[in-house]
């Protein structure tokens, strides 16, 4: 997969700050096309703080971020103009939140929910965009007859993968994902667990996906980083650092998981 391929993600040294309080730390990866990077640790250990540092809705307090986007070129990615940055969100980055509710509009309906995605990239014809709605409900496995229902009427689980049909509506080449499986029963987990690894796999996509569940890494990431307190304690391929932590704050979370 690595080749001589050059990184669609780099990040060198990113730290971001709340006032006093540490967020991040010294992060570093570079992330390869089609590469699905995890990143674990427990609640506070900086993972959310990290993905919205790169994904650029928060400025890093030291390091930088640099996208290699489709003709080649390297942008910087804190650097550029905001409605630069702007036009990546809508086009090759994709968002996907641990709350369903902060990356949908719950007040429109399934389809239009999916369909403004559309026409925020400048597509104009109706009935395309309402194809293309329901072909993307279906693939995450919503039922088309919802297609005029309010997301406030679906299941969490429901609400998460309308979410990611909002997303990848629109052909992202890279996606972030905070703890996508977070908060719903175990079955409903396995299933949308299934979805999202077909989707990267389907439509070759780059992705960083923060979890504090390692199952759902064992599932998705081909390499794996482990936070604590803001800092990247481990770094390697997903099964290395699972079945052979060398850390002892990896060591502690992975035996910890196998106990429970
Ligand atoms: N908006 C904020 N203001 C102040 N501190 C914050 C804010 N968001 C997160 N933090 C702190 O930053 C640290 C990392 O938090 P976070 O990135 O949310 O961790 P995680 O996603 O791993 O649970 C924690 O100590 C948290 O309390
Ligand atoms: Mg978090």
């Amino acid at each position: 997969m690595l080749g001589s391929e050059q990184p669609i993600l780099s990040v060198d040294n990113v730290s971001h700050d709340y006032g006093r309080q540490r967020g991040c730390a010294g992060v570093s990866f570079d992330l390869y096309p089609g590469e699905v990077m995890g990143v674990v640790g427990e609640s506070g250990s900086g993972k959310t703080t990290l993905l919205n540092v790169l994904a650029g809705h928060l400025t890093p307090s030291t390091g930088s971020v640099r996208y290699r986007g489709r003709s080649g070129g390297e942008v910087d990615i804190h650097r550029m103009g905001e409605p630069e940055r702007r036009l990546l969100m809508r086009t090759d980055w994709a968002f996907v939140h641990q709350n369903p509710r902060d990356g949908l509009r719950m007040n429109v309906s399934a389809g239009a929910n999916v369909g403004e995605r559309l026409m925020a990239i400048g597509r104009r014809h109706y009935g395309n965009i309402r194809g293309q709605a329901v072909e993307w409900l279906e693939r995450v496995e919503v039922e088309h007859g919802r297609i005029d229902d309010l997301p406030v009427t679906f299941s969490g689980g429901m609400q998460q993968r309308l979410q990611i049909a909002r997303n990848l509506v629109t052909g992202p080449r890279l996606v972030f994902m905070d703890e996508p499986t977070g908060g719903l029963d175990v079955s409903v987990q396995a299933r949308l667990l299934d979805l999202i690894r077909g989707l990267v796999t389907d439509l070759g996509l780059s992705a960083v996906i923060v979890t504090h569940d390692l199952a759902v890494v064992r599932l998705l990431a081909h390499r794996l980083m482990v936070m604590k307190d803001g800092y990247v304690v481990e770094n390697g391929l997903t099964d290395q650092v699972l079945d052979d932590p060398q850390h002892p704050y990896s060591q502690l979370l992975v035996s910890s998981i196998l106990q429970t």
